[in-house]
C-alpha cells in the first residue's frame, strides 16, 4: 500500500476526468489534496465530494496560463500547509482541426494550455520542494505526443513537448531528489473524448489491441506509483497507459 501520509499534493485542473480520480487515489493514500481548476462549479462542486471522502483538501481556482494565479495558488498552498510534495501538471485542452485547417489561435490555446503551463507550475513548485529536498513531479502527456495524430498538430507538439520537458526537468532537479516522470494515456473514458464523435470513437477503438477505453483510475494508479517512495530511483520516463495502442 502506497503511504503519502504527510505529503501535499497539488493537481491541476483536477475539477473533473483525470485529474479529479487522480487526487482522490492519492488522497486515499494519505496526502492532503490540493484541487485547482479554472472551471469554479467543477472545482467547489468537486472538493465537496472530496470533503464528504473525509479527506484534507483544499481548492484553489487557478488557470494555469496565468502567471498571477500560478503564484496565488503557490502562496495559498505554503501558507495553509507549508510545503508541496507532488505536482501533478494535469490540465489539457484540445483544440482538434487538421493542420491545413488550424487557425493559430487554436495552435496557441493548446500550446499555452498543455505545456507553457507545466514549465510555469514546475518552475514555481520545483522551488519549493528544493527547499525540503524532496519532490515528485507527474506531467500527464499523451500517446499522441510519443506518436502522432491526425489532427492534432497543436496536441502533439505540445505533449511532445511535455515529455522534454519531463526529461529536462528530472536532470535539472535530480540532485534535490525531486523526480519528474510522465504518464502517457491512450484513449481515456473522460468529457474530454465524450465530445468526439461516434464514428470517431469507433475507429479509435478498433485500433485498440484490448478494445476497450481506458478509465481515470488506470491513469490515477500510474501517477500514485510515480508518487510513491517505490519510485525514487525512476525520473525521466514515460509510461504508456493506452492498452496497447500503437506499442
Ligand atoms: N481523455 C483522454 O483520452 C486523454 C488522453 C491523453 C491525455 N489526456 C490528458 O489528460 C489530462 C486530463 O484530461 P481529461 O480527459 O480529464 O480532460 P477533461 O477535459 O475532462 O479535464 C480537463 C480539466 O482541465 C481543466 N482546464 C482546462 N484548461 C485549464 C486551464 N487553463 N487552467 C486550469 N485548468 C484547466 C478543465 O476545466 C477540466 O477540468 C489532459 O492533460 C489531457 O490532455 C487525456
Amino acid at each position: 500500500m502506497v503511504n503519502l501520509n504527510d505529503k501535499v499534493a497539488v493537481i491541476t485542473g483536477s475539477g473533473r476526468g483525470i485529474g479529479k480520480s487522480i487526487a482522490i487515489n492519492l488522497m486515499n493514500c494519505g496526502a492532503k489534496v490540493v484541487l485547482s481548476d479554472i472551471n469554479q462549479d467543477t472545482l467547489q462542486a468537486s472538493v465537496k465530494e472530496l470533503e464528504a471522502l473525509k479527506g484534507q483538501v483544499m481548492g484553489v481556482a487557478c488557470n494555469v496560463t496565468v502567471s498571477e494565479d500560478i503564484d496565488k495558488l503557490v502562496k495559498e498552498v505554503t501558507d495553509k500547509w507549508q510545503r508541496i510534495d507532488i505536482l501533478v501538471n494535469n490540465a489539457g485542452i484540445t483544440r482538434d482541426n487538421l493542420m491545413i485547417r488550424m487557425d493559430e489561435a487554436q495552435w496557441q490555446a493548446v500550446i499555452d494550455t498543455n505545456l507553457t503551463s507545466a514549465f510555469k507550475m514546475t518552475k514555481a513548485i520545483a522551488k519549493v520542494m528544493s527547499k525540503f529536498k524532496y519532490g515528485r513531479i507527474i506531467n500527464i502527456a499523451s500517446t499522441t505526443g510519443v506518436h502522432g495524430n491526425f489532427g492534432q498538430a497543436n496536441y502533439a507538439a505540445a505533449k511532445a513537448g511535455l515529455i522534454g520537458l519531463t526529461k529536462t526537468t528530472a536532470l535539472e532537479f535530480a540532485s534535490r531528489n525531486i523526480t519528474c516522470n510522465a504518464v502517457a494515456p491512450g484513449f481515456i473514458d473522460t468529457d474530454m473524448t465524450k465530445a468526439l464523435s461516434a464514428d470517431i470513437i469507433a475507429k479509435v477503438l478498433e485500433k485498440i489491441p484490448m478494445k476497450k477505453m481506458g478509465t481515470p483510475d488506470d491513469i490515477a494508479n500510474a501517477v500514485r506509483f510515480f508518487a510513491s517512495q517505490e519510485a525514487q530511483y525512476i525520473t525521466g520516463t514515460v509510461l504508456e497507459v493506452n492498452g496497447g495502442l500503437y506499442t
